[in-house]
């Protein structure tokens, strides 16, 4: 993919993805989408209030697939007005921190309100993060592996500070391909997300391509 000499061309994108991130407050969900958006990831713990989202674009084995992040707030009080927002949710990112054993018991209640409001074939992927903070670890990775598979999903540590091997691009990747895999992308190349549009890309699809982002109080 080529630029022009004006800048980056435009380029449709072949299928819309919408993804919510879930979990406690201070898990770092935030920080994750920011990471692998390629945008700074903030020190401070600054809780999102309501929902926002941020957009980004991927290349999939030359499938360019645009995706919708929803970052919902951790914090209990958002919890009954986020969820009417899972009923769009094609995959779902469920964070704890390894750090913090009551994020890891809560993700139960997670999968739960997952189970009550989203739809029923949505796929999710386990995320343990701050998995640069081994040392400070409260919850073991077979505890977490297990859970994971009670529920028949996969399990990632990830870390929204490491800018190298950090399992992010790695966990989004098996949920994107999961959830094109459902919409029958890989089976039939010809069968093109309706809502494709006009998008600015630059050079290379697979690197940050994140331009925009919302926020609304739910
Ligand atoms: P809410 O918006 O309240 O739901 O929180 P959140 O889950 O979006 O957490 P956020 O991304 O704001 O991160 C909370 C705090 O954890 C911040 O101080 C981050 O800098 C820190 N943090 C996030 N991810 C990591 C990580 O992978 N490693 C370390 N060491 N700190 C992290």
């Amino acid at each position: 993919m080529a630029d022009s000499d004006a800048g980056p061309m435009l380029r449709r994108y072949d299928t819309l993805v919408k993804m919510m991130f879930l979990g406690d407050s201070g898990v770092g969900k935030t920080c994750l989408m920011s990471s692998y958006a390629g945008q700074p990831v903030s020190d401070s713990h600054i809780s999102t209030i309501g929902i926002d989202f941020k957009m980004h674009t991927v290349d999939i084995d030359g499938h360019i697939a645009r995706i919708q992040m929803w970052d919902t707030a951790g914090q209990e009080r958002f919890h009954t007005l986020c969820t009417q927002y899972y009923r769009r949710a094609e995959g779902v990112m469920l964070v704890f921190d390894i750090t913090n054993e009551e994020s890891f018991r809560n993700v139960r209640m997670w999968l739960q309100s997952v189970e009550d409001h989203a739809p029923q074939d949505v796929c999710q992927v386990l995320i343990g993060n701050k998995s640069d903070l081994d040392g400070n670890r409260r919850v073991r990775k077979t505890d977490a592996s297990a859970l994971a598979e009670e529920f028949g999903i996969t399990y990632f540590e990830t870390s929204a500070k490491l800018t190298t091997n950090n399992n992010m691009s790695e966990a989004m990747e098996l949920l994107i391909r999961q959830i094109l895999e459902k919409k029958g992308v890989f089976n039939d190349e010809a069968n093109k997300d309706e809502h494709t549009a006009s998008i600015r890309l630059d050079e290379n699809p697979a690197s940050t391509q994140s331009t925009q982002s919302s926020y609304c109080s739910c």
